[in-house]
């Protein structure tokens, strides 16, 4: 599926000029992203015994749409590298990574135009409910840099939108191209909610404790003062002079940036947060496994989707 993809996508024309308008936009597709949205959207299609020609329409509009949030999560997060490379923020500035993103958007929609008459309406709900709840998660997640008190569970909720959304949105709309029942596309929701959960906590995880093979800067959730799940457990676990401590180092002017995150990983190794996140990230992956097996698909497609969620718990980069 990932070939079948990638050859799809080298398909895809891109015009020359404005050279800033479209040199990002190649630059951030052709950059070694996993392509985990449109794989799983086209392995549930597949699933489902749908149309791969009219789900590949999808994969990439999916796709697109993941990297136009790239683009603008990396302004918003100040990240200068993604993938291993310069951002596109840090390469070319934010109003291009701006402008760049938003063309994206619409190319993201331009591709759903092409879906049948048939398909398009239930694919475009389900594409535009995910899109905003992308957007309301990139909102939470900016609010709980300023938030004193983030619960578990407004954590949670917040990593629900910005992460899962995106997940679960590709895995329905795959369904929904094949014709699956509510019922099965209710269950595939839940699947890729919660693989997305461990995804993400996976990725806080990796943000403070991987290394730079990832393709991003260790520690810059760390800078950035944001409200992962290691700092919200830390918070609840630590005293009141830890608690100020995990609050105020990433605007101690008085240190390095490499001083600032030894400081918080130092506490975060004495609260446990390591196996904390660990723990969750397993119970969230063993509650997508689980709903797999009530699927009404063929064995080997369950087989299929279980390796797929293995391999991205596995993940190096
Ligand atoms: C990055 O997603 C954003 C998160 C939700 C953590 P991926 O790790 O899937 O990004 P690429 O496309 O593979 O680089
Ligand atoms: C990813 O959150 C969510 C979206 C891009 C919508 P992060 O900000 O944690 O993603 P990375 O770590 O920059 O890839
Ligand atoms: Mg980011
Ligand atoms: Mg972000
Ligand atoms: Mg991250």
């Amino acid at each position: 599926m990932l070939e079948l993809f990638e050859a799809t996508l080298r398909q895809l024309q891109t015009p020359e000029e404005p050279e800033l308008l479209y040199a990002p936009i190649i630059y951030s597709m052709s950059g070694g992203g996993k392509r985990l949205r449109p794989v799983l959207l086209l392995l549930t299609a597949e699933a489902f015994g749908g149309n791969i020609d009219e789900a590949m329409i999808a994969a990439q509009a999916v796709e697109v749409f993941h990297n136009f949030t790239l683009l603008h999560d990396d302004i918003m997060d100040n990240a200068s590298m993604r993938r291993g490379k310069p951002s596109v923020f840090a390469k070319w500035g934010g109003n291009v990574a701006i402008l760049s993103g938003d063309a994206m958007l619409i190319t993201a929609y331009k591709l759903l135009a092409e879906l049948s008459a048939e398909r398009l309406p239930r694919v475009l709900r389900i594409f535009n409910d995910m899109a905003l709840e992308v957007c309301e998660g990139q909102q939470y997640d900016m609010d709980f840099e300023q938030k004193q008190k983030v619960s578990v569970v407004d954590y949670l909720q917040m990593i629900e939108r910005k992460t899962s959304a995106l997940l679960s949105g590709s895995a329905m709309i795959g369904a929904t191209i094949a014709g699956a029942s509510d019922d099965d596309i209710k269950k595939i929701y839940r699947f890729a909610t919660e693989l997305g959960l461990a995804f993400q906590l996976q990725d806080d995880m990796l943000d403070s404790y991987g290394d730079e093979a990832l393709g991003k800067k260790i520690g810059g959730d760390i800078l950035e003062g944001k409200q992962t799940y290691l700092m919200v457990q830390a918070m609840s676990r630590a005293t009141d002079e830890q608690r100020e401590v995990l609050r105020t180092t990433h605007l101690n002017t008085n240190l390095s940036d490499v001083e600032k995150i030894a400081t918080v990983k130092a506490l975060y190794d004495k609260l446990d947060v390591k196996r904390a996140t660990e723990q969750q990230i397993e119970l969230r992956f063993e509650r997508a496994l689980s709903v797999l097996d009530t699927l009404s698909i063929e064995r080997s497609c369950t087989v299929q989707l279980a390796e797929f969620a293995r391999n991205l718990m596995g993940r190096k980069k």
